[in-house]
């Protein structure tokens, strides 16, 4: 059973400026609740039992939003607010099952993972990028599904526009079953002449444990970051088995303004 999850946040969220120079991005409210709030859910939903924060020391904000029992304490002392009791019992479930690492400076996924070495206890562990939301339905749960059937590593992935194959770590295919398919390569940000296909990997993983050796193994990549689709690809050229989930939720892509922008209409839309 995999009850950890790893979620990524030492980001610097440059894409979000100048709204990101004071608020972390995973803290930016979304219809009412922070970005970050909707991939605990999503977690919790899926039986995950606790979280790794990876975090930067610019981003204690974020430690401050789930650690403040002072603040809630003398305000709720003088105030029997019902609403604000019940978020602080939310934020104080939260809390049981969070645990920090620290990634100072922002070099890539790979390298935030590869923080988390000492507190993964298991086989396999899910990692969850919140730029990325996926609502209607819990992507996580339908890959742990899938991982209990094919006993592999999992990605989530959906069908992206050909023209926009460079923003995504693109998955070449084998085997295509309805709603999944064995991976047979990745390659990360493909210009669309090198892409193998449009199906673009979206912020969930599983992955096994021996992913940290192939990191530690990694030169910089594009951009000179340490990526983590970069120890995907060599672990599948060694034969690790992979398959991508074609999830059925709705995709929404919070890392940019623009998507950040619409994903607050469209959550706000289907709660009315
Ligand atoms: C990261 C991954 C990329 C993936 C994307 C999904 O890129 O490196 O493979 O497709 O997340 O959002 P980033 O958004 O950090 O540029």
């Amino acid at each position: 059973m995999i009850k950890q999850a790893i979620i990524p946040l030492a980001g610097l969220g440059t894409r979000l400026l100048p709204l990101t120079s004071v608020i972390p991005k995973e803290l930016m409210p979304i219809n009412g609740k922070p970005n970050l709030e909707y991939i605990l859910d999503e977690c919790l939903g899926a039986g995950i039992k606790e979280f790794i924060f990876i975090i930067s020391k610019n981003k204690l904000s974020i430690k401050k939003y789930f650690f403040n029992d002072n603040f809630y304490n003398k305000i709720i002392k003088k105030k029997k607010d019902i609403r604000l009791i019940k978020e602080f019992k939310k934020i104080k479930k939260y809390q049981k099952m969070i645990k920090f690492v620290y990634q100072n400076k922002p070099k890539g996924t790979g390298d935030a993972v590869l923080r988390c070495q000492k507190i993964i206890k298991d086989k396999y562990f899910l990692m969850v990028l919140p730029d990325d939301l996926i609502m209607k339905k819990n992507c996580s749960k339908e890959m742990l599904r899938l991982h209990k059937k094919t006993r592999s590593s999992i990605i989530a992935t959906k069908r992206v526009e050909r023209k926009t194959v460079s923003r995504w770590g693109i998955l070449a295919c084998k085997n295509m079953k309805k709603s999944y398919f064995e991976i047979k390569d990745v390659v990360e940000k493909p210009n669309i002449k090198k892409a193998p296909s449009n199906f673009a990997i979206i912020g969930r993983y599983i992955l096994p444990s021996k992913i940290f050796g192939e990191i530690r193994k990694l030169k910089p990549g594009q951009g000179g970051e340490i990526h983590i689709t970069d120890a995907i690809k060599n672990l599948i050229l060694k034969n690790n088995k992979f398959h991508g989930n074609i999830f059925k939720g709705q995709y929404l892509d919070c890392g940019t303004l623009d998507g950040y922008i619409k994903s607050g209409a469209k959550i706000y839309k289907g709660k009315k």
